[in-house]
């Protein structure tokens, strides 16, 4: 093969990692529509809601109001395999692993980006329930 070719191909490879990277950031936005809120809430139901509630403490943290929180690549990280940011030294998640006596959250690498947005936006939807945020404040005054 020629370089001339070579570099052409090296140029194609370039331009479609910049195109995979900016659809990715692209669908990064919690969807707000009602199919989405209602997949994320079976998805929830099936995968979550045995350690998770809202505005109160289970085996996991509250999620209320967590997309608020935490910037969404990182709640996709977390979700997707919550091991690795560990590993990777993040601040914030090795402090929560320590404040859940290195409970390990189990990985859900089944779960492809779209699923955790729905799952974000069952989430986010929930959140606005004021019970829950209530709840929440009596949980930060203790
Ligand atoms: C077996 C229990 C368990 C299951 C199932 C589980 N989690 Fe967790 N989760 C935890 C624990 C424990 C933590 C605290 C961090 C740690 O110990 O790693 C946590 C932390 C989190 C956090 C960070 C919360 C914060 O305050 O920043 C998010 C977000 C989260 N989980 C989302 C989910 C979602 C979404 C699912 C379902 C797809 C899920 N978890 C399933 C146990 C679980």
């Amino acid at each position: 093969m020629q370089p001339y070719h070579l570099s052409e191909m090296k140029y194609l490879f370039i331009v479609l990692c910049l195109l995979s990277a900016y659809s990715q950031a692209q669908t990064l936005n919690i969807p707000t529509d009602n199919n989405s809120i209602q997949s994320g809430k079976k998805l929830f139901a099936d995968h979550c809601s045995k350690c998770h509630e809202f505005g109160k403490q289970n085996i996991g943290p509250s999620l209320a109001s967590i997309t608020d929180k935490m910037p969404t690549s990182w709640l996709i990280a977390f979700i997707q395999n919550s091991q690795m940011v560990i590993r990777s030294g993040d601040p914030y998640a090795v402090f929560l692993y320590n404040e859940y006596n290195n409970m390990v959250m189990p990985e859900f690498p089944q779960l492809d980006n779209n699923q955790i947005l729905d799952i974000l936006a069952y989430i986010k939807d929930t959140s606005l329930d004021k019970t829950y945020t209530a709840d929440n404040d009596t949980i930060d005054a203790h």
